[in-house]
Parts: structure tokens; C-alpha cells; sequence
């Protein structure tokens, strides 16, 4: 059995973007370059954490690694199976395999739907339980395991009558009915107050466990990041910065984007705070639609040199397992 359970390779995802009325007339077709080259992997069992700030094309990759969306070009290998090029009837089934987990269960419940039919319905459009029993069971199975217990309680109950916390652990449960080995959760628990945060995350940890389930888990807060994943993937303006596992890139980051994220986190060990002071970077996020050329970091960048705004930085392996695109890193 191979190792990687996911691997993208060099996806890309460009909205038509909307261009003024006389670049229009000039023929002059311009792109939002959302998700522009990104390649990464994720190992069986691996939570792999997807970092950086709002606009850096976090849930573009995990719509079109889900072929939620057709993406513009690139490679996605699941346990071997390319994604991209399967038929519709295939991608039906391979759906049931890898699930999203979304930011706000509203997404994936209806409102109007009691949980017993927010669970079940999974179940019925792929015709995968034998006959009402057996479907029966499943949903509480499925209930319990995300620790609605007892599950005859929650059952009847409309989604407003429902916690944040609770209506996100429905949400869980509906992706976990079909028995998927993949789960792409999406700042699953940036709705949520703190200490329901931790709760939720807990759960999530324990079914990965229960289950042998890998994750892609998205997030903009490194903070979450360092409770969560084996291994970070940062990502800026539609292209990965740094990759590594969680704990190296935490307490040693190579990228300067990371740098400045990590300096933004508060840490609990004022001797740790003291070194790293918060680091502030000039100038907002570009638009992805005018990049500027080389480095896409450097207008922002404290360490930019010449070369920065000329080439753009290659992702390279500057020691075992640790990936930096910047020229100051590795040469
Ligand atoms: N359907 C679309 N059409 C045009 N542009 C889009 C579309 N979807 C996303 N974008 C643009 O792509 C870029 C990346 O968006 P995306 O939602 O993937 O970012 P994100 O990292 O998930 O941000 P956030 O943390 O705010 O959720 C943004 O500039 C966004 O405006
Ligand atoms: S390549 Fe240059 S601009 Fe880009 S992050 Fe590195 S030092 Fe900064
Ligand atoms: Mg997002």
C-alpha cells in the first residue's frame, strides 16, 4: 500500500476575472490566479494543516482537490486513482470516500430537514443501506459517534434547536455515514466560542483515531494548526510558501510569510513571546489578479532584495521533509 493517500501536483485554479468595459473590447482576458501551481501530499493517517491568511486560495485547492470545482490544470492522486479524469459516475462513488467538513454547518444542513434526515440523506442518494433498519442503526451509529447521546434525543430536532456545537457535530456525522477514509475540514471551528473550539477538535482527533481517517485541515490561525496537524502547508496568494512538520515549523519557521504569521500568535511562554517579537509587514494583500512578478510575497516582504522582484522563488527541500520557496532559504 503506498504511504501518500493524497497527492496534488502543480493545481491550478483561475477565475475569468472581471475586466472594465475597454479591456473587454480590446480582447484582453485577465485571470484571478486563485490556487496557481500548488503541490503538496498527504500521508494515511497524516492531519495535514493548510495555513495562511483569508484570500491565499485555502478552500479553492480543497473545493478542486474535491472536484467541487473543475480545476484549470494540474494532478490530483487519490490512493493512486487520478481524481480529475474520472467519469461521473465514478467521482459519484469516490465521493463517499472523501468528504467536506465545512465553517458553517448551515452549508451542508438544511434547515428544514430534521438530524435524522440531515444524517440519513448521504445514505439514501448513494442507496447504501438495506432497507429502513439498517439505515436506522447506521444514524444512530453515526450520532453516537460524534457523541450526540442519546442519539433518540437529537434525532427529531431541527437544526435551530440545535448548539453551534452540536449542529457542527451533526455536520460531522453526515460526512461520516458513508464511512469515508478522507475528510477536507474547512475552519470547521472558527463559528465556534473557545471552549467549544476544543471540544469539537478533541472529537475530531478521536475519530481519526476510532477510524484510521487522514485529514486536510484548513485553517487561517497557526495557533489551531500547532493543536492539529502532523504537518503545515503554508499558502500565500495561491502558491505555498513553506511546508514542514508542525512543530519544526513552528519553532524554527524558514519562510518570511511564516515568520510574520507565527510573530501574529500569542504564545504562552513569555521566554518564547521574547524572541519572537511581532513582526509588522507593510501594504495589503495584493489582488491576485495583477500579481507582481517574481517573489509574490516581496512587495510585503522585510528581507526582499533585487532578485525577489525578478524570479519567482521555486518550493525546494532545504533539509529532510522541510520545503521552502524563498531565494534567502537553502540557496
Ligand atoms: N468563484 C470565484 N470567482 C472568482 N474569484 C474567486 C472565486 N472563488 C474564490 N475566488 C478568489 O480566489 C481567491 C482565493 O479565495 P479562497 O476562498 O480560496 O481563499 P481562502 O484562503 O479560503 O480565504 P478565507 O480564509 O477568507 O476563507 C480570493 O481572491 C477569492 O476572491
Ligand atoms: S524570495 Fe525574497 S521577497 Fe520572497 S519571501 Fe524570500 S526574501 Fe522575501
Ligand atoms: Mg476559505
Amino acid at each position: 500500500m503506498a504511504e501518500k493517500l493524497l497527492e496534488v501536483r502543480d493545481l491550478r485554479v483561475w477565475f475569468p476575472a472581471r475586466t472594465g468595459l475597454l479591456a473587454a473590447l480590446r480582447g484582453v482576458k485577465r485571470w484571478v490566479k486563485a490556487v496557481d501551481g500548488v503541490s503538496f501530499d498527504v500521508k494515511r493517517g497524516e492531519v495535514v494543516c493548510l495555513v495562511g491568511e483569508s484570500g491565499s486560495g485555502k478552500t479553492t485547492t480543497a473545493r478542486a482537490v474535491l472536484r467541487l470545482i473543475e480545476p484549470t490544470g494540474g494532478e490530483v492522486l487519490f490512493d493512486g486513482v487520478d481524481v480529475l479524469s474520472l467519469p461521473k459516475a465514478e467521482l459519484k462513488r469516490w465521493r463517499t470516500e472523501a468528504q467536506l467538513i465545512f465553517q458553517d454547518p448551515y452549508e451542508s444542513i438544511d434547515p428544514r430537514m430534521v438530524v435524522y434526515d440531515v444524517v440519513a440523506e448521504p445514505l439514501r442518494v448513494n442507496r447504501l443501506a438495506e432497507g429502513a433498519d439498517d439505515e436506522y442503526d447506521r444514524v444512530a451509529r453515526a450520532l453516537e459517534d460524534v457523541r450526540l447521546v442519546p442519539p433518540e434525543d437529537f434525532m427529531s430536532r431541527f437544526p435551530h434547536e440545535l448548539s453551534g456545537g452540536q449542529r457542527q457535530r451533526v455536520a460531522i456525522a453526515r460526512a461520516l455515514i458513508l464511512r469515508p477514509r478522507f475528510l477536507v475540514a474547512d475552519e470547521p471551528v472558527s463559528m465556534l466560542d473557545a471552549s467549544i473550539r476544543t471540544q469539537i477538535l478533541t472529537l475530531m482527533e478521536d475519530l481519526r483515531r476510532e477510524y484510521g481517517l487522514t485529514y486536510l485541515y484548513i485553517t487561517h490561525d497557526l495557533a489551531q494548526a500547532r493543536y492539529t496537524g502532523d504537518r503545515i502547508v503554508v499558502m500565500y496568494l495561491g502558491r505555498i510558501m513553506e511546508v514542514g512538520p508542525t512543530e519544526e515549523v513552528i519553532r524554527d519557521p524558514l519562510h518570511p510569510y511564516t515568520k510574520v504569521l507565527l510573530s501574529h500568535v500569542p504564545v504562552p511562554d513569555p521566554r518564547e513571546a521574547r524572541r519572537r517579537e511581532k513582526i509588522e509587514i507593510p501594504g495589503e494583500t495584493p489582488n491576485p489578479i495583477d500579481l507582481p512578478p517574481g517573489c509574490r510575497f516581496w512587495p510585503r516582504c522585510p528581507f526582499a532584495r533585487e532578485e525577489c522582484r525578478e524570479r519567482e522563488p521555486e518550493l525546494v527541500e532545504v533539509s529532510p521533509g522541510r520545503f521552502v520557496a524563498c531565494h534567502l532559504a537553502g540557496g
